[in-house]
């Protein structure tokens, strides 16, 4: 093979020394790049963690039949626990069951309204009784746990809500809120339902 002559040579180490070159520099851009993305993301994570809205707290405060039987009063703790994030709820409705059967029902707050950062409301109201009647395939078992001073009883509050940080408002989200009753026989909460949290769904 004939030796190639100088300047080609010359040429062909010039060629090589800028590609090696570039790809030093693309690979240093792209080492401070990624470096970038990953600070910009912890970041964002940082943010997200202080911020990301909780949802609020439901505690059984008080619930009881009035005497005569024709109504329920219901009284609800409700907490927010976010230190920047108030709470938008809609129009809630509530109802009582004892297993499928509906006892009572009706509006818990007709419209809507705000709960501002770090605060607890009571929602509390009463509800005309509609069931079980004497004639209904549940009233037996009803009777039954009623005088046995044990009758489990579900409230339920439906609405929906949206949370707000200062201009933001996020997205609707309906949420139903469960909580056990327990009665004795004279329709008073039993200890150990007093305070009681409720369950949430959304
Ligand atoms: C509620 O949020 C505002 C705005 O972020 C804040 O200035 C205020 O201190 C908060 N209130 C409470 C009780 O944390
Ligand atoms: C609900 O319970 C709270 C705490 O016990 C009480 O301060 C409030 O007055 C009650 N609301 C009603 C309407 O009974």
């Amino acid at each position: 093979m004939q030796p190639a002559p100088a300047s080609s040579r010359a040429r062909r180490v010039a060629r090589r020394t800028r590609e090696s070159c570039a790809a030093v520099l693309a690979n240093t851009l792209c080492s401070l790049l990624l470096a970038l993305l990953l600070v910009a993301g912890v970041a964002l994570f940082v943010v997200w963690l202080s911020l990301r809205p909780h949802r609020p707290r439901f505690n059984l405060a008080a619930f009881s039949i009035a005497p005569g039987g024709q109504q329920v009063a219901f009284n609800i703790s409700d907490r927010n626990p976010n230190h920047h994030i108030g709470i938008y709820y809609d129009a809630t409705q509530a109802s009582v069951h004892f297993y499928d059967a509906l006892v009572a029902s009706g509006p818990a707050f007709s419209s809507s309204w705000y709960q501002p950062n770090m605060t607890t409301i009571f929602i509390a109201g009463r509800l005309d009784v509609v069931g079980p009647r004497t004639t209904d395939a549940s009233w037996p078992s009803f009777d039954a746990a009623l005088h046995s001073g044990r009758l489990p009883l579900r409230l339920q509050l439906t609405t929906a809500i949206r949370f707000r940080l200062s201009a933001f408002h996020s997205g609707r989200q309906r949420m139903h809120v469960n909580c056990d009753v327990l009665l004795s026989a004279d329709g008073n909460l039993l200890p150990e339902s007093v305070g009681a949290a409720c369950d949430r769904y959304f």
